[in-house]
């Protein structure tokens, strides 16, 4: 292996830049190869927009959010989408992505994406080209790897933003709702609101009854407790209701938001409690600014590891975090299923035992 191509695909993430200062660093100083840096994602691969990378193009990024590289979450080489004459029309350009990769010499490719792009690896993997995954959402959502780095840092700002609507909360005896983001995971929901201190979490794994998230903020104010913190994942849904995410993650490429599950909770809780609440919708803060320093530490582990797995010739692998070892694991087991929330297992159980009500 003399030349390695890095690209980032999907939603951007903190800890994107410290993953791809540690490949470029890695390959050059330990196993002496070139990195090229492929922009924009897949959307890069397809149109053949490469630079070099060189141990100045990374300097001073390990703290830095977003991807120097830049992502889009829109161009998939295998289902491509083409406009004409207006239409929408959709074409496979793998071949002319092979094709790219062939004319500058690149020997391996590490692709760093959630499971869209994971996807997308897998499928190259699959036409002989030698692919190496690492784990990327803010989401958690990941099988096969103890964490995805990003998600300590959405979560550390989701906690945050629950320690500032504690204090206005308490001042105006309101319930605050704070919508954050997961997809179809209530990780963030769970981990932010038990480090919140939240009276309530909302997750997609725990179909809630409002009638119950009733009663818990009722009982609070009982004992004197005259404000509540509810955090709702966005994929949260109501007992025989429907996942608002949903529709809005199958039209990504609208780029009308659909109204939140946040909005409805409130609705729903204004009516059956009398009081007041006010929502929070955190949005794409909890994916920008700096990674946390666990983040720069699991980026940095995961860039060094994915080089480290292509010479040793771990195609079609994705290094994983396994407590305390990060180790190849098969693209096959990371993709496919995704990782969501235990509805019985510890960390819901700690949660419940610390009084935190999830409407179930
Ligand atoms: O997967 C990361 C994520 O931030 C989800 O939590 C969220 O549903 C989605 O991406 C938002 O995507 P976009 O940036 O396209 O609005």
């Amino acid at each position: 292996v003399k030349r390695i191509a890095v690209l980032t695909g999907g939603g951007d993430c903190p800890g994107l830049n410290a993953v791809i200062r540690a490949v470029v660093k890695t390959s050059i100083r330990r196993y002496n190869v070139e990195v090229v840096g492929i922009l924009n994602g897949f959307h890069g691969l397809v149109n053949d927009v490469m630079i070099p990378l060189n141990e100045e193009a990374v300097a001073g990024i390990v703290h830095r959010g977003g991807t120097i590289l830049g992502t889009t979450n829109r161009d998939n080489p295998f289902r491509y989408a083409v406009e004409q004459n207006g239409q929408l029309t959709f074409e496979d350009r793998s071949e002319q992505c092979i094709e790219n990769l062939r004319k500058h010499a690149i020997d391996a490719l590490v692709v760093i994406g959630g499971d869209g792009s994971l996807n997308i690896a897998h499928q190259f993997h699959e036409k002989g080209i030698p692919v190496v995954g690492v784990p990327k959402t803010i989401d958690n959502d990941l099988s096969a790897t103890d964490y995805t780095f990003g998600f300590d840092s959405a979560v550390t700002t989701a906690t945050e933003a629950i320690d500032k609507l504690h204090t206005t909360a308490e001042s105006h005896h309101r319930i605050m709702i704070l919508e954050v983001m997961g997809r179809y995971a209530g990780w963030i929901a769970l981990y932010s609101g038990v480090a919140g201190g939240a009276d309530v979490i909302l997750v997609p794994e725990i179909p809630y009854e409002i009638e119950k998230v009733c009663n818990h903020i009722r009982a609070r104010n009982e004992r004197g407790r005259k404000f509540s913190i509810v955090v709702v994942a966005e994929g949260a849904k109501e007992k025989g209701g429907q996942m608002v995410v949903q529709q809005r993650v199958e039209q990504s490429h609208d780029p009308i938001r659909l109204g939140g599950i946040g909005q409805d909770v409130a609705r729903k809780l204004e009516m059956c409690t009398q009081m007041e609440t006010r929502v929070t919708v955190l949005g794409h803060v909890q994916r920008g600014g700096s990674p946390t320093s666990f983040d720069r530490i699991l980026s940095t582990r995961y860039g060094s590891s994915a080089v480290d797995a292509v010479m040793a010739g771990y195609y079609g692998h994705m290094v994983a975090l396994r407590t305390p070892r990060i180790e190849p694991v098969p693209l096959t087991e990371a993709i496919g299923t995704l990782n969501n929330v235990d509805p019985e297992g510890q960390m819901v159980q700690a949660a419940k035992s610390v009084g935190i009500s999830f409407g179930d």
